[in-house]
């Protein structure tokens, strides 16, 4: 019976750290999305579905992923994978499942935006929700960068983006949101630092700005892009993108941003 379980636990160990299987290796091209359950995310999946690329769509819960499951249940393209941007053991276990597979897009899209603004003023910081929105918004995404690097490396399009915001730096000057700004106008700079290091590489890298998108229910007012349109834009963006653009900020319709300085 002991024999047995050992037997078990070692074919669920084995199961959990298997690269993906040969048979499911494929010369498609990939794209990696993050946050791929529900806006922004999700339509990059359906887009990028739609024009022929395998999608591996990480998000914090598959259980819940009503949409982003739909979209996969019709398209055996779509692979659903669990990523929490707060676990980088997390992030360089998926790495390593698609160890020695070519990645040709990695869309940093996973954030968290807003939050409660109390906890948020100076005099009152919660840094525990501190820590929640810098892990998810800075350390994420530099380490999903570094552990995908040999993937977009390896690829035939070497692209690897970020979403931000005009919020960050000295953007907008809107108030609340304080964590959201600070901590994308922190990984807005190390993105610059990535885009001179894929310079050496060959790996394109941008920080692509999505406009005003409703993402949350909120009513479509004057301003704001429909997110369809949003995403053809910015995918369009990243299929124009030479290295000599590397580390710079493009909004959703190609206008160069100027909130930071050139790289
Ligand atoms: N919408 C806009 O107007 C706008 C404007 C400028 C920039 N942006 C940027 O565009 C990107 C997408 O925006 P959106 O409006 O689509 O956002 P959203 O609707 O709020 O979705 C955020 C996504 O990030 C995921 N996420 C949050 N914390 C995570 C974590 N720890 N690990 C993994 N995933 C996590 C969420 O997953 P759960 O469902 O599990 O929470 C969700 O999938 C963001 O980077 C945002 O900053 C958006």
């Amino acid at each position: 019976m002991r024999i047995l379980n050992i037997a078990a636990a070692l074919l669920v160990a084995a199961t959990m750290v298997a690269p993906v299987s040969a048979a499911q290796e494929t010369s498609q091209r990939t794209v990696l999305v993050t946050g791929a359950n529900r806006g922004i995310g999700l339509e990059f999946v359906r887009q990028y579905a739609g024009k022929g690329y395998r999608v591996i769509a990480a998000c914090r819960k598959p259980a819940d992923a009503e949409a982003l499951n739909g979209l996969a249940k019709d398209n055996p393209s779509i692979l659903v994978e669990q990523l929490d941007l707060e676990d980088l053991a997390g992030i360089d276990a998926l790495a390593g499942k698609y160890a020695g597979q070519p990645i040709d897009v990695v869309i940093n899209n996973a954030a968290l935006m807003r939050g409660p603004d109390k906890g948020q003023s100076f005099g009152s910081i919660d840094y525990a929700m501190f820590d929640e929105f810098f892990h998810t918004n800075v350390r994420g995404p530099l380490k999903v960068a570094e552990a995908f690097w040999p993937h977009a490396k390896a690829s035939g399009e070497k692209m690897v983006v970020l979403l931000t915001t005009g919020q960050g730096a000295r953007g907008i000057p809107v108030p609340g949101f304080a964590y959201y700004k600070s901590s994308k106008a922190a990984i807005d700079n190390l993105y610059m630092d990535i885009g001179r290091h894929g310079k050496k590489d060959g790996v394109r890298v941008l920080t692509l700005i999505p406009g005003r998108v409703a993402t949350h229910g909120e009513r479509q007012t004057p301003g704001m892009v429909p997110v369809e349109e949003s995403v053809r834009g910015m995918i369009a963006v990243m299929e124009g993108a030479t290295l000599e653009q590397n580390g710079r900020s493009y909004l959703w319709n190609g206008e160069e941003s100027l909130g930071l300085p050139r790289p």
